[in-house]
């Protein structure tokens, strides 16, 4: 639904993005990850037609960003990461002024700002003037904006920053509900756990290369040489560590007071060790095993180790 081909633009001295390659087929969601200054803006832009290419193409449901633009507009949805400023305009004004310029009849534009302000739980607020809403209430305004002609894909540039707890929450159940209805959506954040629940698979951009994409599983797998398991016995600890030390997966081990802290060789196959086995049937009473949990914040500071200054 998405594909970029080498997309690449360049700011004088600055190459935002270097040779962007990202394939977002229909349906799925997409957490495009990134510091500051990463390219996440840069690279929407191109795809939402704002912003011509140095090098490369966007292709948006099979037309091109760059030989058909007018065609992609009439598929994308665009949220930018900055909402302006709309004097003495009420919401439904400003939502009928965006459905106008889509050349959506004013028969048909009632109704769809009646069904946009629903899903947005903006009824209430149709006669406010939009510079009163809250943030939140804007940050869903804009993206109710977005979807008044009803677009396939949706490109949204940070739609959670800058919302309290309760409205990201509200933001992500309204974009649960977007990909529940089909819609295509790439979606950009530089925090991660904001994303981890409900993204389908992610590209973690830094410098503007993009240094892994898939899914968070697969891309666990890519980075994660070792497994972290951590095991609390009630006695016989001393044993317990020569056992596991002579395990030949086994890379090393910490030991503090009764817990070990074992670092494993990730099985290519993802096979789990057989670390509980051999304790088990050397009777040693073991009494908390678990897996130390890699999530999105590790891979992304993995990742970024050593590019990032
Ligand atoms: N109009 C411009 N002229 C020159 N350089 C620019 C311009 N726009 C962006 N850049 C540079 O391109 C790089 C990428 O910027 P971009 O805004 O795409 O990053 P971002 O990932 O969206 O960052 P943030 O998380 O801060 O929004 C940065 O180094 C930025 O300084
Ligand atoms: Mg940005």
């Amino acid at each position: 639904m998405i594909e970029t081909h080498d997309l690449t633009k360049t700011y004088k001295n600055i190459t935002a993005v270097n040779h962007l390659n990202l394939n977002i087929p229909q349906g799925v969601i997409f957490g495009f990850i990134g510091p500051n200054g990463a390219g996440k803006t840069t690279t929407i832009k191109m795809i939402s037609t704002l912003l011509e290419p140095t090098y490369g193409d966007a292709i948006v449901n099979g037309f091109s960003v760059t030989k058909e633009p007018d065609a992609v507009k009439s598929q994308i949805g665009y949220m930018p990461d900055f909402f302006g400023v709309y004097d003495d305009m009420k919401v439904w004004e400003y939502l009928d002024f965006f459905a106008a310029a889509y050349k959506i009849e004013k028969q048909r534009r009632i109704g769809i700002i009646d069904d946009v302000l629903v899903l947005t739980d903006l009824e209430s607020k149709r006669e406010d003037m939009v510079d009163n809403l809250s943030r939140g209430m804007k940050q869903r305004l804009c993206l109710a904006k977005t979807l008044v002609h009803d677009p396939k894909v949706l490109l949204l540039d940070e739609p959670a920053s800058g919302l309290d707890p309760r409205a990201r929450i509200e933001m992500r159940e309204l974009l649960k509900e977007l990909k529940r209805m089909g819609k295509t959506i790439l979606i950009s954040s530089h925090i991660l756990s904001e994303l981890e629940d409900f993204v389908d698979t992610i590209g973690i951009i830094e410098r503007g290369t993009l240094l892994a994409s898939g899914n968070v599983k697969s891309i666990l797998q890519q980075i994660r040489a070792n497994r972290r398991f951590v095991i609390t016995v009630s006695d016989q600890v001393e044993t317990a560590h020569l056992l596991l030390r002579d395990l030949p997966e086994v890379q090393h081990i910490e030991r503090e007071g009764n817990t070990l802290v074992v670092e494993v060789h990730d099985s290519p196959d993802g096979d789990d060790p057989d670390l509980l086995k051999i304790l088990v049937l050397n009777d040693i009473r073991v009494i908390a095993f678990h897996e130390e949990e890699t999530d999105l914040e590790d891979i992304f500071m993995t990742i970024t180790q050593g590019v990032v200054a």
